[in-house]
């Protein structure tokens, strides 16, 4: 058993960069499986903060190795921009340390001209999307006509016309469905030959690699991005990313057998939030919500890490909870930001919904129907006070303990981690 699975439980933002990062202390590997740089992970190691957006969460540990897994999408320009951003900061990103998947999907600066168009066109319907071009390059893989980054192995004069083709195919969408400039296909072929240039070294079979570590009995971590809610399958449609941040995604997006997965970590954040469109039933629109957000004078208040944007914020959805435990087996969860809980007097958590005068506990499908779910509330009583220098789970406050007595119960399943700071160390173990 060697794979210990870290996936965010809710709509992203659960703190998974951080769970990573401290579990990646004892980790040999750390893998991301899905997404690309619509993931903002945000690591702080004393006064320093990371924000980490496609390479995995263990890079800050030397003796760990970071892979970038066959579903994910990477877009070339960013992966660079963030290796040369942590060598300038010493961190060591040689090919022997970082690895990108030969399956993996290039993003092309048409997946952002495109995302960018179909956000637009969407109007008051627009999904809300991080504008990075994850939803056109996973349209790419789907049609089978996305570039891969084994292509970047390939002679230039290959690649380059793998790319010509690319982009004549989606200047016709770009100029005729969306009346956009087209792409000057030879300057996105020389920036693309560069990046393959600077990149090849790093291109890998991760599966094989992965396979091998197995068999050294390495200990592994599966990294998340984005969250149960945002699955392309299982989330809350259309309002979603293009990948399966699931625990299915893991299998597909690193090539690796379930055998080997012995914990699936789900990161729930004590309260809910959520960035871009799509209904959330326990949003709080007035100052209870901001009261949670904060006003974006410290780092982890509830502002995008990828985008800047104000995230939604309200109370912890136990229905939205139960359905990310089924989904994806989860064995146990990590709970972040216990200490934001501290600013509210009284709390309140999501047991049901009420569809239609109807008590109901799942999520349903079609997003118009849960738009209609009023969220069916118990209420805690709050702590209000600073539990941000508490280590242990005896010395945090009784009804701080409730609390999470309360969510395992709602779940069923353990928490085994409680996280009251962003920093490693403000974490309860249990
Ligand atoms: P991710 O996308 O799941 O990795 O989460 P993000 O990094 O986007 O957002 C989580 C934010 O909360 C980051 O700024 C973290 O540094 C911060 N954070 C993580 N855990 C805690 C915690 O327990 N308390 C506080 N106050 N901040 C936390
Ligand atoms: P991490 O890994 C929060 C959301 C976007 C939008 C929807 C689709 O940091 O938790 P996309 O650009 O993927 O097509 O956008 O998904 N989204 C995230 N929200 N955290 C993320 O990643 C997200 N990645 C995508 O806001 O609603
Ligand atoms: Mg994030």
């Amino acid at each position: 058993m060697a794979i210990t699975v870290i996936l965010g439980a809710q709509w992203g933002d659960e703190g998974k960069g951080k769970i990573t990062d401290m579990l990646a202390a004892e980790a040999d590997v750390v893998a991301r499986f899905a997404g690309g740089d619509n993931a903002g992970h945000t690591i702080t190691v004393g006064t320093e903060r990371f924000a980490l957006h496609l390479i995995p969460s263990g890079i800050l540990y030397p003796r760990v190795t970071c892979l970038l897994g066959a579903g994910m999408v990477v877009n070339p320009k960013k992966l660079l921009a963030e290796m040369e951003g942590l060598a300038a900061r010493g961190v060591d990103v040689s090919p022997h340390r970082l690895r990108l998947s030969d399956r993996a999907h290039l993003i092309l600066p048409y997946h952002l001209a495109l995302d960018g168009a179909a956000e637009a066109a969407r109007g008051g319907a627009a999904l809300g999307t991080t504008k990075r071009g994850i939803g056109p390059a996973y349209t790419d893989k789907a049609a089978r006509s996305g570039i891969r980054a084994c292509e970047m192995l390939q002679p230039p004069p290959v690649l380059a016309e793998r790319i010509r083709e690319q982009v004549a195919a989606k200047n016709e969408v770009l100029e005729k469905v969306y009346g956009q400039p087209p792409l000057v296909a030879a300057d996105v072929i020389e920036e693309y030959l560069g990046y393959a240039d600077r990149l090849r070294p790093h291109v890998t079979d991760v599966s094989a690699q992965l396979a091998a570590a197995i068999r050294s009995r390495k200990q592994i971590l599966a990294e998340g991005a984005q969250g149960a809610l945002l699955d392309l399958d299982h989330g809350t449609y259309p309002y979603v990313t293009s990948s399966q941040p699931t625990i299915g995604g893991v299998l597909l997006g690193l090539g690796v057998g379930p055998q080997y997965i012995e914990r699936v970590v789900g990161v729930v954040k004590a309260y809910q939030t959520r960035v871009g469109a799509g209904a959330m039933p326990t949003e709080l629109t007035g100052e209870l919500g901001q009261l949670l957000r904060g006003t974006g004078t410290q780092p982890w208040d509830e502002f995008g890490t990828t985008t800047g944007r104000p995230r939604r914020c309200g109370w912890l959805d136990g229905v939205a909870l139960r359905y990310a435990l089924r989904i994806n087996g989860l064995t146990e969860m990590a709970i972040t930001k216990l200490d934001i809980l501290s600013r509210v007097e009284t709390l309140q958590v999501c047991v049901a919904y009420d569809l239609d005068g109807e008590r109901i506990e799942t999520i349903p499908a079609h997003p118009a129907e849960l738009a209609r779910c009023r969220p069916v509330y118990e209420t805690l009583p709050g702590w209000k006070t600073d539990i941000s220098d508490l280590r242990s789970f005896e010395a945090l406050p009784r009804a701080a303990q409730d609390y999470v007595a309360f969510v395992e119960d709602l779940a069923g399943i353990p928490v085994a981690l409680i996280s009251v700071g962003p920093a490693r160390d403000q974490t309860i173990r249990r």
